[in-house]
């Protein structure tokens, strides 16, 4: 079960528990995973979809073409048997039932602009008892949730002129879990 952190009142968008990455105190965090391809990082979402459980909140970061969606459609797919899953871009929350149904939300809180907002979105239920990916948790301010999965998607090797693709296709990965995701992030 998740919780929602209310303690600190901070700025919006300025989030002290939500910010920085593993180094915080109780996160435990995995070596640098490279991802060469769109395939590793659907792969990664298999693994990563294999993990989750109703309650658990997924925090995906990395700047705008990332790989967020595209890491999250992977877990989707791997979790519901939906494929393509559209992004939430606009409609700021998607949700799906897992093949054990369990709820599962994917946001992209990008366009959020005020905490009234996630209230009206009902993520705090959805924390409690749903698996959720959230695109954009920055934009979560008080509602950031004390326990979560961490990953951070960056670009990776984009000058890597070897490369056929100019390594467009590659991203690199941080993943933290705080909690009780100490034990569940082994051979991630
Ligand atoms: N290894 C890779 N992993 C993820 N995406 C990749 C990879 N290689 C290429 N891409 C491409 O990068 C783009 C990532 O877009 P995506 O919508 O997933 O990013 P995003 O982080 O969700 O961006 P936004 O912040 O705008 O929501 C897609 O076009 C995808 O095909
Ligand atoms: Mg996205």
């Amino acid at each position: 079960m998740n919780s929602v952190h209310r303690g600190v009142k901070t700025g919006f968008h300025s989030l002290p528990l939500c910010s920085g990455f593993a180094k915080r105190l109780g996160m435990t965090s995995r070596p640098i995973i490279a991802l060469s391809s769109l395939d590793e990082t659907r792969a990664l979402g298999v693994r990563v979809a294999a993990r989750l459980q109703a309650g658990d909140v997924v925090f995906l970061t990395g700047g705008l073409g990332a790989g967020k969606t595209t890491l999250a459609r992977a877990i989707i797919e791997t979790l519901t048997g939906v494929s393509d899953a559209p992004s939430p871009t606009y409609t700021l929350v998607q949700t799906y039932e897992t093949e054990s149904g369990t709820p599962l939300w994917h946001a992209d809180l990008y366009r959020i602009e005020d905490e009234g907002e996630l209230e009206e979105l009902g993520l705090e239920d959805a924390f409690e008892d749903a698996i959720c990916l959230i695109e954009w948790p920055d934009r979560l301010g008080d509602w950031c949730p004390q326990t979560r999965l961490e990953i951070d998607l960056s670009m990776a090797g984009q000058d890597d002129t070897n490369q056929s693709d100019n390594g467009a296709n590659k991203r690199q990965v941080r993943i933290a879990g705080r909690g009780d995701w100490e034990t569940r992030l082994d051979d991630i």
